[in-house]
């Protein structure tokens, strides 16, 4: 690899340059987009964004020029909100639900979550990567360069570690960047039924310590949810995370107001996801106590659900929103943050700026990794997509295709398109 690398002829160059903090209100239109840009990549970071004329001057002899062909180049996508290592997957709960199944009839039943705990307690960790690695692929083929990964198919002490130490390995055998979420509280699992409260003991107690301990986890995640984990459960779990020097994330207001958005705010959460029934209360608690909402529309879609989260009234209070894909097998089997903005756009009427905003930057602060990714500037990680179109906005307009002409992950190419 030369040690230089420059991307040269790029239509709009979106760098989304601004304020070190995530963006919210008007700001969430404000892509800071150079027209006819240029790029300049030394090792693993950007050197100079600028136009055109400007970075050609600085381009020397052992320097590799990458003619971008009139194309958009952009961050890599930060999806902040991913359930990536599992072992089968649930096709037939997806024809049960085309017959008119609801995901909570299945689960009740024993399956959704379950039927995936069963089959990734039964796979090595060997097994998780080489499955892992192939949805790994596709998220860098749609565009995305770092994912938020959580464990949560586990739900014992062992397969839960099982699950984060393969996170860890994907994290080094593949391009994409991995950030690491414990999600011992994804479900009650079947043996613990009847005892809950020594299930959330053995979270707080074996898992949480063992977790911190091999520092396998960022973050702490929690389902609340009835059926899932209550209010008062999620704060007993999520406050011993704390101790333990993780961040918080809840899975809140998901299915119904829970009171997740509430709890997060409380306790003063990186991010409340999901929020699907979150009420005018919770908005502005998550307000006041800036954490950041992180909508997850292609569950809504694929559930078949029309209940998206009241997207437009969050801008309007001034949150600093996050999109993310929350691929997993059961309510989102979708990794294409291009289907996300899609989504955005048609469903919840976000502005393409505005959802672009959402998963780059925004995603980036919400994973505590603002000050080197999700953006194009100078020092920044050089993570970065050639899209193969001329206007940022076909990205959310031309919906159910591959846009990515070119992947960079560090400043090395990741992925490419033929041609
Ligand atoms: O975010 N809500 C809980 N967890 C996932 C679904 C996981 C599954 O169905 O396997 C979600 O939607
Ligand atoms: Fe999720």
């Amino acid at each position: 690899m030369a040690e230089t690398l420059a991307i040269v002829n790029c239509s709009q160059v979106v760098t989304l340059a601004g304020a070190r903090h995530a963006r919210a209100g008007g700001d969430l239109r404000q892509l800071a987009i150079l027209e006819d840009g240029a790029l300049l990549v030394r090792g693993e970071y950007i050197e100079a964004v600028g136009r055109r004329r400007e970075i050609e001057k600085l381009i020397g002899g052992d320097c590799e020029v990458v003619e971008a062909g009139r194309r958009v180049v952009m961050p890599g996508f930060v999806d902040a909100h991913t359930h990536p290592v599992f072992a089968g997957i649930r096709a037939n709960e997806f024809e049960q639900r085309a017959s008119g199944a609801t995901y909570r009839e299945i689960a009740a039943r024993g399956g959704g979550i379950r039927t995936t705990v069963r089959s990734t307690r039964n796979a090595s960790q060997n097994d998780l990567v080489k499955i892992g690695k192939r949805y790994a692929d596709w998220f860098l083929r749609t565009g995305t360069t770092t994912i938020e990964a959580k464990s949560g198919y586990g739900l014992t002490t062992e397969d839960e570690l099982k699950i984060l130490r393969a996170i860890r390995q994907l994290n080094e055998e593949t391009p994409l960047r991995y950030v690491p979420t414990f999600l011992g509280a994804h479900d009650i699992p079947a043996e613990y039924q009847s005892r809950r409260q020594t299930y959330v003991n053995l979270i707080i107690n074996e898992m949480l310590p063992r977790v911190a301990e091999e520092k396998l986890a960022e973050y702490c995640d929690v389902f609340c949810e009835e059926g899932a984990f209550t209010s008062d459960e999620s704060c007993e779990i999520l406050s011993a995370a704390r101790c333990h020097g993780l961040g918080l994330r809840v899975h809140a207001d998901q299915l119904s107001l829970s009171g997740g958005a509430k709890l997060a705010a409380e306790l003063n959460c990186a991010t409340a996801d999901h929020l699907e029934h979150v009420d005018p209360t919770g908005i502005a608690a998550l307000k006041a106590a800036k954490v950041q909402p992180v909508l997850l529309p292609g569950s809504v879609y694929a559930l078949g659900s029309h209940q998206y989260p009241p997207a437009r009234e969050m801008i309007d209070a001034g949150l600093a929103i996050v999109l993310a894909t929350d691929f997993n097998p059961g309510s989102s089997p979708g990794p294409s943050m291009t289907m996300i903005l899609s989504l955005a756009c048609t469903q919840i009427k976000m502005t393409p700026a505005e959802a672009i905003s959402a998963s780059t930057i925004n995603a980036a602060y919400s994973l505590g990794r603002g000050d080197e990714l999700g953006s194009l500037e100078r020092g920044k990680r050089a993570d970065f997509v050639i899209h193969d179109c001329e206007d940022y906005r076909e990205l959310a307009y031309f919906f159910g295709i591959e846009h990515p002409w070119r992947v960079y992950v560090a400043g090395e190419l990741a992925c490419r398109k033929p041609g």
